[in-house]
C-alpha cells in the first residue's frame, strides 16, 4: 500500500516535471523562433534580390525581345535558324555568348540587361536559339 503511493506520488511528480518541461521547451523554443526567423526572413529577402533565378525566356522577354523578335539592326531573330546558324558555325557558341556579353557592333552589351549575370545572357541565347 504504501508503496503504490509512493509509485503514485513519483508517476505524479514525473507527469508535473513532463508538463513543466513542456512549457519551458516550448517558451524556449518561442525565444529561439523569434530571432532565427527575423534572421530567415532578412537572408530570404537578400538572397532574392540578389539572385533571384529567372529563366532564360524571361530574361529574353524583359531585355532582349525589343531587337532579337523582329531583327532590328540586323540582330539575329530569336528561333531563326538562318539567322543563328552560320554565326554558331562560325564563332562557336562560347564567343557568340562572349561577344553577347562584351556587345559587338550595334549589339550592347549584356543586351543592357543591367541585373544579369553572365550565365542570364547565356540562357537568355539558349532560349533564343533553342530548337533550331
Ligand atoms: C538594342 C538592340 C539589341 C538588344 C536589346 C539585344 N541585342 Fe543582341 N544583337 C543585336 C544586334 C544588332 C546584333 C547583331 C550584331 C552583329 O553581329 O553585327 C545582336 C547579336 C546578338 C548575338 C550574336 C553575337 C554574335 O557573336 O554573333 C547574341 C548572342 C545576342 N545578340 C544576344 C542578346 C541577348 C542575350 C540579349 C538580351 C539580354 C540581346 N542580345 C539584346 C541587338 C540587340
Amino acid at each position: 500500500m504504501k508503496h503504490k503511493i509512493v509509485c503514485a506520488s513519483v508517476l505524479a511528480l514525473l507527469g508535473l516535471s513532463t508538463v513543466i518541461a513542456q512549457e519551458m521547451t516550448n517558451e524556449e523554443i518561442a525565444e529561439r523562433i523569434k530571432p532565427v526567423g527575423n534572421v530567415k526572413v532578412a537572408g530570404a529577402v537578400d538572397a532574392s534580390a540578389a539572385a533571384a533565378p529567372r529563366t532564360g525566356k524571361e530574361i529574353y522577354e524583359k531585355a532582349c525581345t525589343a531587337c532579337h523578335a523582329a531583327g532590328v539592326l540586323g540582330a539575329p531573330k530569336t528561333k531563326d535558324a538562318a539567322d543563328w546558324q552560320p554565326r554558331l558555325d562560325d564563332k562557336g557558341f562560347d564567343t557568340v555568348w562572349q561577344n553577347a556579353l562584351n556587345g559587338i557592333n550595334a549589339m550592347p552589351p549584356m543586351g543592357t540587361c543591367g541585373d544579369c549575370s553572365d550565365d542570364d545572357i547565356k540562357i537568355a541565347i539558349e532560349y533564343m536559339i533553342e530548337g533550331i
